[in-house]
This record gives structure tokens, C-alpha cells and sequence, in this order.
């Protein structure tokens, strides 16, 4: 592997998202967006990844702290003065470092990382100064324009607000996927100045300098339009989210997970799916869930944070789920909350059953034992644990003190 490290720019304010909450938290399908940007470096391979903070640092850090941030160097920028001046606050890091830079901004979730290898291989093949990766929108308002000469060779990148009438008609944009010679790169950093509309030092400038100081600077249209996607507002975010919700269905289904309505359903990035399960519509899968195999969820099933599903389960309309284990075979087909509970196998959760697991100050857990049966409308009343094949009649409201009254055996 080439000497490579990344800079990821996540230091923005964000005016346009209107929030408190540090832009690259924001959630994509369930991930914050820096995390997917993350993602991609460490798939084409980076020594270190130095993350540029600055509005939030410390909450930004804080949702990283979990001991998969080791090859992470977080650089603080105290003024957010442009992207140009944000990479350069990596200098006493980088300075001496001769290998290969990949700028990325922690806003475009949506990277793929056989983009950023077509890149690495340009870069490579062409030895240049600079390998940026562009796009063509049918509507590319707000993006950096690529402005290239008759010959088709970039001349610079323009933003948005620099642009004159026929700049701004132009429609291969910058999605902001850099690749530098590291050397090249600081080297033109030291000549960006202010010099536009938002009196920003501006990453894109880096590149005019390099091309002005004869060095060579490819663009390769390499980003699909969906993968250019840079998330500045709330509807950019939605855009973001559906996109990304498509890309982790496609996963799922060529996994073997029968989706039957995407439209109409909502999977988490983190959640796992097994072969030969069918979803059903309108079902909400939120957080790092386990779903076994062939089992039938929904509709209109919520399954929460801690929920892990074994092989064969079916659950039916409104059926919520919280940290919760279900084992092979349960039955939950119509109206039950079950939280923090662990479900033997074969257990039969009849209608509107329920654990009630929290007693106002405390959760509480709930063992059912393999092979129970809970007629329809029992309400189960934390802390408790219900011997294997204990049968409980409907309507019941079960306590740990009234437990083996309750409970006939099958
Ligand atoms: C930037 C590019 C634009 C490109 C677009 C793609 C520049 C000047 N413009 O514009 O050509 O089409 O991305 O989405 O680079 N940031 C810092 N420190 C700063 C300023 C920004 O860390 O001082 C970070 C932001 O948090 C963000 C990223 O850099 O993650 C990009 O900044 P943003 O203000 O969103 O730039 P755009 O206007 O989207
Ligand atoms: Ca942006």
C-alpha cells in the first residue's frame, strides 16, 4: 500500500441546517455521516485519519470515543475560515509527510469506496499533482463548478457564488473527493487567499495555484449524481437518508431478505437480516438489530435498539420490540410490547400481551422459559421469570409473587 492518510473536514457550523448538533452527527439511516466517510478511507486503506473539528469538537469526539477511533488524529480549527484553511491546520502533522493526501468532507455520507479506489488508481496512473473525482447534475446549484479548457483539461473549480451566468451553467460539479501529493498540496496551500464572495480560504483555490505553478491536476467523472450528494440542509439530509435507505435494501434483498414494499419500510444500516425473511410494509427496524432467518415481520412492527431475533419468528401487526431476545420459533402476530425480555423458543405471545417493564423508576427484565404460552391480553410484570411450558391463561396480569398460582402447566 502507497503512504496514504485522509483529512476529513467536519468542522462547519452549519448555518443552513439551522441546529446545535455538530452537522456531520446527523443521522443517515441510523450512522452519523461522518461515520460512512470514515468508512470509505479505511476501505481503500489510510494510515491515519486526521478529522478536522471545530464547532462541537467535543461532542463530535465523544461520539467516536469507542475504541474504534484508533487510527484517528483530531486536529482542532479554531476559526472555520474555509476548507483551505481547515486542511491547513493539519500542517505541523503533515508537513514533512511525502506520501498521498485524500481530502474528504465529512458532509457526503453517500461516498462509495470503489470511487475513491478509481481515484487512487488515477492518481497513480497519471502521477499527478492533484486527482480530484467530478459529477454531472442535472441541477447543480450550490456545487463547485469544474472549468475546463477547449482541450477538456480543468482549469480550476469555481463556487457557486463566484459564478458568472455561463459558469453557473456549467454541470460537472465537485463533490469534494481529493487525492494530493502531499507535498504539492501544502505547498499551494501557503498561496490560497480570500479572494471571493465569502472571503473564505477555499480548498478548491489549492488547485488553480497548482495548475498556475505548472503542476498537473486530472478530474476524472467518476460519481454518480446520487453519490455527489454534500448534505448542507435538512432536505439535503432527507435526500441523503432515502438514498442511502435504498443502498442498504439493495443489500439486504441480495442477501436474501424479501422486502416487499421498500417504499413503505425503514431498515437501519447497523441492522442484520438473515436469508428467506420476509418484511412486510411499514415496518421500522431502528438500531443494530438481529433478525434470524426465515422469519416473517410485520406489518407495522417497530423493532428497537437491542433487539435480536432468532430463526422462525413471526411477528405481526403492531408489535413492538426493545432489547429484547426472541428465540427460534416465537409467535408475536398481533399488538404486544415486549422490552427487555428474553423470549424462549416456541414461546406464543397471543394478542395484546405485554411486559410491563418499567415501574416508574426502574426497567425491569422479563424471562418467559421455551415453549410457554400467553393467552391473549396478559400482562406480564417485571421483574419476573416464567418457568419453560408454564401456561398462562388470558387476560392474566402476572407478578413474580402470583407467578405459580398463574401458571397451569401445559
Ligand atoms: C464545498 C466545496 C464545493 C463542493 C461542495 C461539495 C469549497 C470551497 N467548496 O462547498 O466546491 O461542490 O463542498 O459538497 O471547498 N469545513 C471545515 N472548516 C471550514 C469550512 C468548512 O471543516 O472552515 C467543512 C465543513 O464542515 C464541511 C466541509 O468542510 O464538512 C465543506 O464545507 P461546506 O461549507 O459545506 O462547503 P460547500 O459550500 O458545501
Ligand atoms: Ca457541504
Amino acid at each position: 500500500m502507497a503512504d496514504r492518510v485522509a483529512i476529513l473536514l467536519a468542522a462547519g457550523v452549519s448555518s443552513r441546517m439551522n441546529t446545535k448538533l455538530p452537522k456531520v452527527l446527523h443521522e443517515v439511516t441510523g450512522r452519523p455521516m461522518l461515520a460512512y466517510v470514515l468508512d470509505a478511507c479505511r476501505s481503500v486503506g489510510v494510515q491515519k485519519i486526521y478529522v478536522i473539528v471545530g464547532f462541537g469538537a467535543d461532542q463530535v469526539k465523544e461520539r467516536f470515543n469507542d475504541g474504534s477511533d484508533s487510527d484517528i488524529v483530531w486536529v482542532h480549527q479554531p476559526k472555520q475560515l474555509g476548507t483551505a484553511h481547515a486542511v491547513m491546520c493539519c500542517r505541523e502533522h503533515l508537513e514533512n509527510f511525502t506520501g498521498q493526501t485524500l481530502v474528504l468532507c465529512g458532509d457526503g455520507p453517500l461516498i462509495r469506496a470503489k470511487t475513491l479506489q478509481m481515484l487512487i488508481e488515477k492518481h497513480e496512473a497519471e502521477q499527478s499533482a492533484a486527482t480530484l473525482a467530478t459529477a454531472v447534475l442535472d441541477d447543480p446549484t450550490g456545487y463547485g463548478r469544474i472549468i475546463r479548457d477547449a482541450y477538456g483539461n480543468i482549469q480550476g473549480i469555481v463556487e457557486d457564488s463566484d459564478c458568472t451566468a455561463a459558469q453557473r451553467a456549467v454541470k460537472e460539479v465537485n463533490p469534494s473527493y481529493y487525492l494530493f501529493s502531499n507535498q504539492a498540496l501544502f505547498k499551494a496551500l501557503t498561496q490560497v487567499k480570500p479572494n471571493n464572495v465569502k472571503q473564505e480560504y477555499y480548498l478548491t483555490d489549492a488547485l488553480s495555484v497548482m495548475i498556475a505553478t505548472g503542476h498537473k491536476v486530472v478530474a476524472i467523472t467518476a460519481v454518480r449524481p446520487e453519490e455527489a450528494v454534500g448534505v448542507n440542509s435538512r432536505e439535503q439530509l432527507s435526500v441523503a437518508s432515502k438514498i442511502m435507505q435504498h443502498r442498504v435494501q439493495q443489500e439486504l434483498m441480495e442477501n436474501g431478505v424479501t422486502i416487499v414494499d421498500p417504499d413503505n419500510t425503514w431498515i437501519d444500516a447497523r441492522a442484520q437480516i438473515g436469508q428467506d425473511t420476509v418484511i412486510e410494509p411499514f415496518v421500522y427496524v431502528h438500531g443494530a438489530v438481529k433478525i434470524g432467518r426465515d422469519c416473517r415481520i410485520g406489518p407495522f412492527a417497530f423493532l428497537r435498539e437491542g433487539t435480536v431475533i432468532g430463526d422462525d419468528v413471526v411477528l405481526g401487526v403492531f408489535t413492538e420490540i426493545k432489547n429484547t431476545s426472541l428465540a427460534e420459533g416465537v409467535r408475536a402476530r398481533h399488538h404486544s410490547y415486549l422490552g427487555d425480555a428474553t423470549i424462549g423458543r416456541r414461546v406464543n405471545v397471543g394478542a395484546g400481551s405485554i411486559t410491563a417493564n418499567y415501574d416508574g423508576r426502574t426497567v425491569h427484565q422479563t424471562a418467559v422459559g421455551d415453549d410457554c404460552y400467553l393467552g391473549s391480553g396478559v400482562v406480564l410484570i417485571a421483574p419476573l421469570a416464567l418457568k419453560p411450558g408454564a401456561n398462562i391463561s388470558a387476560g392474566s396480569v402476572v407478578s413474580q409473587k402470583n407467578a405459580a398460582k398463574v401458571c397451569e402447566k401445559k
